[in-house]
């Protein structure tokens, strides 16, 4: 399988392609807290790769959205480390290049899943208006797109409210049968259909607080199942 692959015009669409085969690495090359050691299997993407990733998806949206306002719109709960991070990178870029974006920052709270399940069922569960983002330019900023449901959702609730223009960036897009077919103007990582946990993405509210992408054990399915 291809490591990148581009399917876009310019950066649109090109991301970094995780393979169904690939091993990852060891908990015990990286610090994982000790609290997660006997729940993860492996560590699939490390917090700096994602940092690296994201600081260069900073470039791109800069470099399309540049001289507009942009309202960067963060889905709470697992997209709250990617949008910090993706927002510091763009700030960078304000305060370095002769092109800059204004910023602001709006939230939304949206609730799909049941422990490493789908419920079929997007919830708004909190959340700034969508209202105040009539004739804006926004960047959705999400964790992760599996079946395309939760950003098919919020699109079309968010189309309601007649925004000027609507970016998504996700920074996973899983490969999986289960997709709708959506795939988001950016994408850090394609990877494999695996559940997976940390830089915020969780198993019903934990492993948040770990830095890196891993991947869950079966046991630790069921200790942390509701
Ligand atoms: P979708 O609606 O099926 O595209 O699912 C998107 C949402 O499900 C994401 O915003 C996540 O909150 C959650 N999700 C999907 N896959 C994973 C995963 O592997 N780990 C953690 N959360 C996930
Ligand atoms: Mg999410």
């Amino acid at each position: 399988m291809e490591r990148f692959k581009m399917t876009g015009p310019c950066n649109m669409n090109l991301t970094c392609v995780i393979p169904d085969d690939e091993k990852g690495y060891e908990l015990d090359l990286f610090c994982v807290p000790k609290h997660y050691e006997e729940d993860l299997d492996r560590v699939i993407i490390p917090h700096g790769l994602i940092m690296d990733r994201t600081e260069r998806l900073a470039r791109d949206i800069v470099r399309d959205m540049g001289g507009h306002h942009i309202v960067a719109l963060c889905v709470l709960k697992g997209g709250y480390k990617f949008f910090a991070d993706l927002l510091d990178y763009i700030k960078a870029l304000n305060q370095n290049c002769d092109k800059s974006v204004p910023l602001t920052v709006d939230f939304i709270r949206l609730k799909s899943y049941c422990n490493d399940q789908s419920t079929n069922r997007v919830k708004v569960i909190g959340g700034d208006e969508l209202s105040t983002l009539t004739g804006k330019n926004v960047l959705i900023v999400e964790d992760i797109v599996e079946t395309g449901r939760t950003m098919e959702t919020l699109l079309s609730l968010l189309s309601e409210c007649n925004p000027k223009m609507v970016k998504v960036v996700s920074l996973l897009v899983k490969r999986t049968p289960r997709s709708s077919g959506y795939r988001p103007d950016y994408m850090g990582f394609e990877v494999p259909d695996w559940f997976l946990v940390g830089y915020a993405l969780d198993y019903n509210e934990y492993f948040r607080d770990l830095s890196h992408i891993c991947i869950l054990n079966e046991k630790a399915k069921v200790k942390y199942k509701l």
